[in-house]
């Protein structure tokens, strides 16, 4: 017999990472992550990138007029660090509400051509944004096509993570959608100004996930799926109940035929089925009473920001996820589209 509860009501969470795209895309993605959480941290790789305050501020501008009539749902936004972001945009990021700069190294995921090439290229505004609060989103991955893909990660904390710690003490950094053991160890071990987030597949699947029966190309993402030790090591993390690792999904659309191309753009669409997918993940290991500070709370403390009052309710009923929604023009296919859950939102 089951010794899962029927229902699980959670403080409304938040995602602290996400890919809402522009224009029509993002009218057709936004109502399902403001369906999920009450706010979201808005990725800013956008083409052209959101590089500046004003630029950010507009995104955001676009965002509130897309959302569904009477919801709440904040973006929270972010801006995209370049190797010549000026220390004086900082101020002005701040003043426009902004609330951190993501680090993509040059080249690293989709649309990362303007990241940055040398981080210590980054070290004034670096400096400025631990001066006035401002968290550093960090893509973790070496470019150095020496590195094997799979290494990609923990080469990184080698040679720029422990570098920055060392010489930004006191700049909050999130690692975000950390992939292997050896970040997980490094985050909990960190002192309090690291945290890391963690996405639904990289706690779900493991490498053997994008080739099983033939090339899936909806389980490639980047950072990439990695073996099942690392699998476990960031479920162990999720639900140690270490207040360093968060929610965030790194949902990312990319239209199915670009998806199912000769090229296939990395990135896994989860916000239909968020909560469902991470509920599924914390039941795996009996862990289900971790989910509500990994969702709702460790975020919100680390970015110091109030937790949302509202409530959330998972019910534990088998239903099917759509195989395809409308994204803009064209079409998208969630993460299992199609297959059944065990989990579901109710309305
Ligand atoms: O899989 C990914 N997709 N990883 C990233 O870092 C970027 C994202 C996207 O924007 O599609
Ligand atoms: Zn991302």
């Amino acid at each position: 017999m089951s010794t899962a509860p029927l229902e699980l009501s959670l403080t409304r969470p938040d995602d602290w990472h996400l890919h809402l795209r522009d224009g029509a895309a993002m009218q057709s993605v936004l109502p399902y992550t403001a369906r999920q959480f009450g706010r979201a941290i808005v990725m800013p790789n956008l083409r052209p990138p959101i590089t500046t305050a004003a630029q950010a501020a507009a995104y955001r501008e676009r965002i509130l007029a897309a959302l569904p009539e009477g919801s709440d749902f904040q973006p929270l936004m972010t801006l995209y660090l370049t190797d010549n972001t000026p220390v004086d945009e900082i101020k002005r990021a701040k003043e426009a509400g902004a609330v951190a700069l993501k680090l993509y190294p040059a080249g690293a995921t989709t649309n990362s051509d303007a990241g940055v090439t040398d981080i210590r290229k980054t070290y004034k505004t670096l400096e400025a944004m631990q001066r006035e609060g401002l968290l550093l989103l960090v893509h973790g991955e070496v470019t150095d096509p020496e590195i094997d893909v799979f290494d990609r990660e923990a080469v990184f904390i080698d040679r720029v993570m422990q570098p920055l710690r060392r010489d930004m003490p006191e700049l909050k950094v999130v690692f975000e959608h950390i992939t292997t053991q050896e970040a997980a160890a490094y985050v909990a071990s960190a002192d309090a100004y690291t945290a890391a987030t963690l996405t639904p597949q990289h706690l779900l699947y493991n490498r053997n996930a994008i080739f099983m029966g033939g090339l899936r190309p909806h389980y490639y993402c980047l950072p990439v799926l990695k073996r099942e030790q690392h699998r476990l090591a960031l479920l162990a993390a999720a639900t140690s109940g270490s207040t360093k690792f968060f929610l965030g999904t790194d949902s990312a659309p990319h239209a199915s035929v670009m998806k199912e191309n000769s090229v296939c753009g990395a990135g896994c669409f989860t916000a239909l089925s968020a909560l469902e997918l991470y509920a599924e993940a914390f039941e795996s290991v009996g862990a289900l009473d971790k989910l509500e500070a990994f969702a709702s709370f460790n975020g919100p403390a680390f970015y110091g920001l109030t937790r949302n009052s509202g409530r959330v309710t998972l019910r534990k009923q088998d239903w099917t996820l759509p195989e395809s929604v409308a994204f803009g023009d064209a079409q998208l296919k969630p993460l299992r589209g199609g297959e059944a859950l065990g989990w579901q939102l109710l309305p």
